[in-house]
C-alpha cells in the first residue's frame, strides 16, 4: 500500500520516540513519517521502505533528522493558571489557603484590565509553546472577556488549548474577587457560546468551578448541568492540602468525601480533570475510576506550597487516568520537563520512606507527560503519540545545539539521548514545535516581539 503524495504536507525520516498503552518508551529508529495537509499522521513506516511508500514525492523534500535529533510527541500540560504566570517564581512562602488570599486573588482580580491580560496571556502562551507544550488546559480568571482573549491568543499562536473562565461565588477573604451565583452561571454560558462561535480549530471551553470551597452547592449544581448539556470538559482542584480537605468537610457536611461533593453535583465525568488529589482515599480513587474522571499531578506546586506528595503508584494501581501539570504559579516552572523531573523526584522520596513502592522510571514519566496527559484530557483519540490518524503534535529535539545545556562525549543510542534530554534538556533543545502538522515554533517574525 502506497499513499497519494498529493495530500502530504511533510515527510520526515529519523528517530521517533513515543509511548503506547503497553510500552512507556517505544523507539522507532530510521522511521519514515508522513503528515497530511489536514495535519494528521498519514503513515509511519521504515526509512528503508522509502521508495515503496513515497511514490512521486520529491526526495529532496524529505526532511532528514541528524544523528543527535529525534521527534517526540508534544507535551500536554493538564493544569496551568495562565493569569498566575504574572507572578511565577515568587510568593511561595505560604500554605495554599493563605497563599490564595494573599497573592492569587489580588493578582487575578487585575485581569479585569484587558491590556494587562493581553500582555500576560501572550507571554504564557509563547513561553509554554517554546517549552514544548502543544496542549494546555488553562484556568483563566473570573473575567469573561479576558478569558475569551486567552482563547484568541492560543489560537493565534497555534497552541491546542482548553480554556476555562473561573467560577466562584464564595470568597470570604477577598470580597471583591467573586461573582454572584447568577453572574457566574450567565457569564459561563456567554463564555462558552462566544468561544464556540469563534470556531477556533484547536481551542475549546472547559467548565471551571475553581474548587469546592469557592463555590456554593447551587453553583456547583448549575455548572454540572451546563457541562452535561453542552458535552464539555470540566476542571477543578481536589484534595491538594490537608487544611483545604478539612474546610470542605465543614462546608459540605452532608458529603461523604471531597470527591463525593463533586460527584453529587455531576462534576465527575469522563471529561473531568481534577488537579492534585494528594489526600484521596482508595474509595475516592475508585470513584474516579468508575466515573472516568482523571487527575493532574502537579509536583512542583505540591512541593513549593508544602501541600503534600501524590502517591502516583497508587493512582496508577487504581487505573485512574493521570497526566502532569505545571500548576503555574503554585508551581514556579512553566515547563512540563520540570514537572516530569519532579514527578520522578517525589515518587523517589515516597519510595525512600516505603521500600514496597517502586519509583517512577523516566520512561513512565515520559508517558505521563505525553500519552497520559492526552488520556487525562480524553483527547487520546486525537493526540498523545505517533499513531496513524492522530494529529501530528510533535517536538523536534536536538541534543547538540550551540551553547545548549547538554554535552555528548561519544555516540549514544537513542534511548540515552531521550533520557539525557528529559533530565538535562530545555527549550534550547526544542528546535521545532508542530501542532496539528503546523510548525508553531520558531515563531514567525510577526509573532516574535
Ligand atoms: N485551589 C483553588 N484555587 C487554586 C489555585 O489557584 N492554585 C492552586 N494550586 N490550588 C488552588
Ligand atoms: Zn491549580
Amino acid at each position: 500500500t502506497s499513499f497519494n503524495p498529493a495530500g502530504i504536507r511533510h515527510v520526515f525520516r529519523g528517530t521517533f520516540v513515543h509511548s503506547t498503552p503497553h510500552c512507556a518508551l517505544q523507539i522507532l529508529e530510521d522511521a519514515l513519517v508522513g503528515v497530511d495537509t489536514d495535519g494528521k499522521i498519514a503513515f509511519v513506516e521504515k526509512g528503508e521502505d522509502l521508495s515503496r511508500f513515497v511514490i512521486d514525492f520529491n526526495l529532496s523534500d524529505i526532511i532528514q533528522l541528524s544523528q543527535h535529533e529525534f521527534f517526540m510527541p508534544g507535551l500536554v500540560d493538564t493544569h496551568i493558571h495562565a493569569a498566575q504566570y504574572s507572578y511565577a517564581g515568587t510568593a511561595l512562602d505560604l500554605p495554599l489557603l493563605q497563599w490564595l488570599n494573599t497573592y492569587t486573588f489580588p493578582v487575578e482580580s487585575q485581569f479585569k484590565d484587558l491590556d494587562f491580560a493581553r500582555k500576560v496571556y501572550k507571554q504564557v502562551v509563547k513561553r509554554t509553546l517554546r517549552n514544548g507544550t502543544t496542549t494546555a488546559c488553562y484556568f483563566a480568571t473570573i473575567h469573561t472577556n479576558a478569558s475569551l482573549l486567552l482563547g484568541e491568543i492560543a489560537n493565534e499562536f497555534g497552541q491546542r488549548a482548553l480554556v476555562g473562565k473561573v467560577c466562584m461565588d464564595r470568597n470570604p477573604s477577598v470580597k471583591h474577587y467573586k461573582e454572584t451565583l447568577h453572574e457566574s452561571q450567565e457569564e459561563t454560558c456567554r463564555f462558552i457560546a462566544e468561544l464556540l462561535d469563534k470556531k477556533y480549530p484547536l481551542v475549546k471551553p472547559v467548565v471551571t468551578p475553581r474548587f469546592a470551597p469557592s463555590c456554593t452547592g447551587a453553583l456547583l449544581g448549575q455548572l454540572g448541568a451546563i457541562a452535561k448539556n453542552n458535552n464539555l470538559h470540566i476542571q477543578s482542584h481536589i484534595s491538594e492540602n490537608q487544611e483545604e480537605v478539612e474546610l470542605v468537610k465543614d462546608i459540605f457536611p452532608e458529603s461523604e468525601s471531597y470527591t463525593d461533593v463533586y460527584y453529587k453535583y455531576n462534576l465527575l465525568t469522563d471529561k473531568t480533570i481534577m488537579a492534585h488529589g494528594c489526600y484521596l482515599s482508595n474509595e475516592e480513587l475508585a470513584l474516579f475510576k468508575e466515573t472516568g474522571a482523571s487527575l493532574s499531578h502537579c509536583p512542583n506546586s505540591n512541593i513549593s506550597l508544602c501541600s503534600g506528595i501524590l502517591n502516583v503508584r497508587n493512582v496508577l494501581k487504581h487505573n485512574v487516568k493521570l497526566g502532569l501539570g505545571t500548576d503555574v504559579a503554585g508551581g514556579y516552572s512553566a515547563s512540563l520537563l520540570d514537572a516530569l523531573r519532579r514527578a520522578q523526584d517525589s515518587s523517589k522520596v515516597l519510595a525512600m520512606q516505603d521500600p514496597e513502592l517502586e519509583p517512577l522510571s523516566f520512561e513512565e514519566a515520559f508517558r505521563l507527560a505525553t500519552l497520559g496527559g492526552s488520556q487525562a484530557l480524553s483527547l487520546d483519540g486525537q493526540i498523545g503519540n505517533f499513531e496513524v490518524g492522530k494529529d501530528f503534535d510533535a517536538l523536534r529535539v536536538n541534543l547538540l545545539v550551540p551553547g545548549g545545556p547538554i554535552d555528548l562525549i561519544q555516540h549514544e543510542e537513542a534511548k540515552v539521548l531521550v533520557e539525557k534530554f528529559l533530565n538535562l534538556g530545555d527549550d534550547r533543545n526544542i528546535v521545532e514545535v508542530f501542532v496539528a502538522g503546523r510548525r508553531v515554533v520558531p515563531f514567525t517574525d510577526s509573532k516574535s516581539d
